[in-house]
């Protein structure tokens, strides 16, 4: 007995990166999984290569009709979602004096209202149907408090928290459970962007930030998209019946609270 046995899950940017990750870690657990993503070429290669188990559903969580379609989808293809992991987002940085409005409504258009509103969607599904479920916010240790260059991101994840706490009591009455995860810094194509934010405006030579940042973690490495599966499978599990609203930090000490 694998510990997602029967279970359905919709993960979104789910075609590369930790959502990917953590699409094959359900699938490993027995779970079927729909990968949705704005990339949905991504997504069909990504659900072909995991197999039968998994499908590509096209998701723009910034549209609300993208959402209701995508998560119809879902539902057509594997039958009533039970967990959802809200992994979608987007990073940028600039100084303060630079932040464009544009930039700022992209951001929270991704990371904030695609949040909610993708957990909205799925919950009103779940609740229609009586058999609960788990949600799980992608959140950041970018959450727990400011940084110089990452106001957007930053602000975008500690509303991804407090979403997850205020969600997280509203809808465990529906045996839903809301909860995330805060990563550390987690090596691949995400980090890339991020490194060339800093090499532009540290004057950083490529590469130079994410050496840093993982020289400077406690664990003593960058965390790897792999590091978020083993908390990602337990709060899909009856095993966090109990865990309500809350937001792990899996960052290889960076951060206590
Ligand atoms: N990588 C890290 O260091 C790190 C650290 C802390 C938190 N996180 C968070 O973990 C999650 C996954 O990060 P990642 O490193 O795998 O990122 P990533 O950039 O590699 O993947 C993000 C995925 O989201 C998709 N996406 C973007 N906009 C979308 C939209 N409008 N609708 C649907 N899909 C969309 C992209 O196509 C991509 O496949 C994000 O929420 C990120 O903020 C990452």
């Amino acid at each position: 007995m694998k510990r997602l046995d029967g279970k359905t899950a919709l993960i979104t940017g789910a075609a590369r990166g930790i959502g990917l990750a953590l699409a094959r870690a359900y699938v490993a657990e027995g779970a079927r999984v729909a990968i949705a993503d704005i990339n949905v070429g991504a997504a069909e290669q990504a659900a072909g290569e995991i197999g039968p188990a998994a499908v590509a559903v096209r998701m723009d969580v910034t549209e609300q009709s993208s959402i209701e379609t995508a998560v119809a989808e879902a539902e057509s293809a594997l039958g009533g979602i039970d967990i959802l992991i809200n992994n979608a987002a987007l990073f940028t940085a600039a100084p303060i004096v630079e932040i464009a409005r544009t930039d700022y409504d992209r951001i929270f258009a991704v990371n904030v209202a695609g949040t909610l509103f993708t957990l909205q969607a799925v919950a009103r599904r779940m609740i229609a149907r009586g058999r609960g479920g788990k949600i799980i916010n992608m959140a950041s240790q970018a959450g727990r408090r400011g940084e110089a260059l990452v106001a957007v991101y930053c602000a975008s994840k500690a509303a991804v928290i407090s979403l997850t706490q205020s969600a997280g009591l509203d809808l465990i009455r529906h045996s839903i459970n809301v909860n995330a995860i805060a990563p550390g810094v987690v090596d691949g194509e995400h980090w890339d962007g991020v490194d060339a934010f800093f090499a532009k405006y540290e004057g950083k030579a490529p590469g130079q930030k994410k050496r840093e940042v993982g020289a400077a973690v406690p664990f003593g490495r960058m965390g790897r998209a792999e590091d978020l599966t083993g908390i990602a499978v337990f709060l899909a599990t009856a095993e966090a019946d109990y865990i309500v609203a809350q937001t792990y930090n899996v960052d290889g000490g960076n951060w206590m609270s």
